[in-house]
């Protein structure tokens, strides 16, 4: 039986749909959020404002450990951030910001400073959290486990769509050319690869709306956690 907070994490590719169904979760079960992504994210943009050199593994495992965050779930916004204290706006979420997310997160030294970080989300009444390697490394006795798929194509569109919504400039096959270079660093690096969890449900997305992945994520958390998420 575990003592600690229950956890419920949700890995996956980039543009697959995690970040808005881990938005619904917390919003739902009135539960904590990580959006583990945000951190790696952060952590880029932090080291570019001080001119570090993405590979710079011991400068940016700094910038990592000594980074001031807070998220804020919204229910108009996917989530809120704020660093030292300023609200973070659309440049997080930036495909530029992403990539150089990427490259930082392939660092071992990044991946272990911001490991505790994001275990001290885990507080009641629960934890959703978000990311590559929630299930594999950070929460390994995680409650439940969701890996979601969907192909590059598809997850393509997506993020295109998202991008243009939010008035981002966007070029669908230049967005589809950096999606799959970022999956292939992400899949292929040494250290918490992007792969599911041995015990982790997967679902595939591709043909799924939003609706049908949240009655799949309902099911099994009535299931598994005896909790009934209202629809
Ligand atoms: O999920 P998001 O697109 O915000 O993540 C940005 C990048 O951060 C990913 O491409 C991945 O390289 C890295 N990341 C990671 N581990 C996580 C979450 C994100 O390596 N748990």
């Amino acid at each position: 039986m575990n003592s600690q907070a229950p956890v419920i994490t949700v890995d996956g590719p980039s543009g697959v749909g995690k970040g808005t169904l881990c938005q619904w979760l917390a919003l739902r079960l009135g539960w904590h959020l990580l959006d583990s992504g945000a951190l790696y994210r952060l952590t880029a943009l932090a080291a570019l404002r001080r001119n570090l050199a993405l590979q710079d593994e011991t400068h940016v495992a700094l910038v990592a450990a000594a980074l001031d965050i807070e998220f804020i779930p919204d229910p108009d916004n996917l989530v809120r951030i704020r660093l030292d204290g300023t609200e973070i706006g659309d440049a997080l979420r930036s495909e530029t910001t992403g990539n150089a997310a990427s490259q930082v997160a392939a660092l071992p030294a990044v991946r272990t400073a911001l490991l505790e970080r994001q275990r001290n989300f885990r507080q009641a009444p629960g934890l959703i959290a978000d990311g590559r390697d929630m299930g594999t490394v950070v929460f390994p006795d995680a409650d439940l486990k969701l890996f979601l798929t969907a192909s590059a194509g598809k997850r393509a569109d997506r993020r295109y769509k998202q991008l243009i919504e939010k008035g981002v400039d966007a070029n669908l096959d230049i967005l589809a050319k950096e999606i799959a270079e970022r999956d292939e660093r992400d899949a292929q690096r040494a250290v918490a690869p992007l792969k599911p969890a041995a015990d982790a449900e997967v679902l595939d997305t591709t043909l799924l709306g939003i609706a049908g992945v949240r009655a799949w994520t309902r099911a099994l958390i009535s299931q598994r956690l005896k909790i009934r998420v209202i629809p």
